[in-house]
């Protein structure tokens, strides 16, 4: 019955998808458990390149179930896109089950969060504008369309009257914006609905069901533990909680059902959007990171920030999640530096500060204290065996387990299935 969770311990675009795709091998179920069509998964394999924002990583394996948990918000455009490209490109899409408690984002969330962050002005979160903080809020607030809605045709109408009433209030007093016409929406939801309802069922039941028959199964979380909305960087956080409980939650799972935590860490720090990065390298250092890391937004395009490792927002994300192990990745992006840098505590005001505060003016001028190490200047992308790594490659990941205060078992070479080294 054991069930392994992979998440992120930073701020998103750790490598995920790839985890989860190398490690759906010995498993016979993946679980997406948050998020929704803000993130962006992805998976190099020998028939290309897969971007996946809300079906399971693991879908790229044969035989390999996929559910998107309660816990997701689903966008039906995009999970119809994808099913369809999935389909062209060969993939058996059968073996995908959603959850009749997954929340819908709806086109209303979409415009609310880009009408929300217009007004922040100056303060934007920089979100993905995908409605995911909307539809989130909704469902929190109790106004949420489900998956199950989509089921009886009498029940979506009604509801979806309401809700588009509320919104329209919304739109027309708050922010003068064009209102929500129902019958178009209603349509447009219907027309989409009609190949993905035979795919919505009560996946936890799915999901016990698999436990009990002793199968494995992989949890996938979408963004990273310094995004989660309680843990995070609030407000620069996402809508839901990327973190192992979460996980848990998520994808119908009870906690003393997970035997692993698998955090999956990059060999330096990214973010995008708005926040604070304590890291950050706003010089040809952070530009070289994110030309050889190709660090563009899956979802957006947008440039990510880079930053060295920062060993403060990962040893709180290592230990808040409980992570047992280690996945390292992008190693080989640091390949052609002279010394690397960790950050392993904050400066401020003449004391040194070990995790990240809740208020964030309090982080206002803190400084990186650095542990500098020796770079090893040489290709890693060819290596497939963890000690083949140059010793100072090996030295610098001691340094980060220690940081992390779990073991490193993975360690990421490049993007393809083989450059990912088991330890
Ligand atoms: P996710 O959101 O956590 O699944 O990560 P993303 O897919 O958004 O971003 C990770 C990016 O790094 C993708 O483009 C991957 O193909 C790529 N990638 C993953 N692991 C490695 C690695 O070890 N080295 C290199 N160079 N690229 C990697
Ligand atoms: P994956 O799963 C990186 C960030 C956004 C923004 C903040 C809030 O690919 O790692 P939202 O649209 O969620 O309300 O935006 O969260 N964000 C991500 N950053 N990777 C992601 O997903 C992200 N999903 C959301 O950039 O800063
Ligand atoms: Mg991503």
């Amino acid at each position: 019955m054991p069930a392994t969770i992979i998440m992120g311990g930073q701020w998103g675009d750790e490598g995920k998808g790839k985890l989860t795709d190398a490690l759906a091998g010995s498993a016979s179920m993946v679980v997406r458990a948050n998020g929704g069509s803000n993130a962006g998964h992805t998976v190099k394999t020998d028939k290309g390149v897969f971007k996946l924002h809300l079906i399971p990583s693991g879908i790229l394996n044969d035989d390999v179930d996929c559910v998107i948990g309660a816990g997701v918000v689903v966008d039906l455009p995009t999970l119809a896109e994808e099913l369809r490209d999935l389909a062209n490109r060969g993939i058996d899409i059968s073996r995908l089950r959603i959850s009749d408690r997954a929340h819908l984002v709806l086109p209303y969330h979409a415009q609310l969060d880009r009408l929300e962050e217009q007004r922040r002005e100056g303060e934007e979160i920089g979100t993905t504008l995908r409605g995911n903080g909307p539809a989130y809020a909704d469902k929190v607030a109790r106004h949420g369309i489900r998956m199950c809605d989509l089921l009886d045709d009498a029940i979506l109408r009604r509801k979806l009257a309401i809700e588009v009433d509320s919104k329209n209030a919304i739109f027309a007093n708050v922010f003068h914006a064009p209102e929500v016409d129902f019958m178009e929406l209603y349509n447009e939801l219907n027309e989409l609905a009609e190949g993905i309802r035979p795919l919505i069922t009560p996946t936890e039941v799915v999901v016990q069901d698999a436990l009990a028959d002793g199968a494995n199964i992989l949890i996938e979380c979408a963004q990273g533990a310094m995004l989660d909305i309680d843990y995070g960087t609030y407000p620069y956080v996402t809508s839901s909680s990327p973190t192992a409980a979460g996980a848990c939650q998520g994808a119908g799972v009870a906690p003393p059902q997970v035997t692993r935590v698998l955090g999956v860490y990059k060999a330096y720090s990214t973010r995008v959007g708005a926040g604070p990065m304590v890291t950050e390298l706003n010089d040809e250092t952070g530009e070289l990171i994110r030309q050889r890391g190709n660090e563009y937004g899956t979802t957006t395009g947008r440039p990510r920030r880079t930053g060295w490792f920062d060993g403060v927002a990962a040893r709180q994300s290592g230990r808040l999640n409980g992570v047992t192990e280690v996945a390292l990745t992008l190693v080989d992006v640091l390949d052609t530096f002279e010394n690397v840098n960790v950050c392993t505590g904050y400066h401020l005001s003449g004391a040194e500060l070990h995790h990240v505060p809740a208020q964030l003016d309090n982080l206002v001028g803190a400084t990186p204290e650095w542990a500098t190490l020796p770079g090893w200047n040489q290709d890693t992308t060819e290596l497939r065996s963890f000690n083949d790594l140059p010793e100072n490659a090996q030295a610098y990941i001691g340094v980060i387990e220690e940081q992390i205060g779990a073991p490193v078992k993975y360690v990421g070479v490049g993007p393809a299935r083989e450059q990912l080294l088991s330890r």
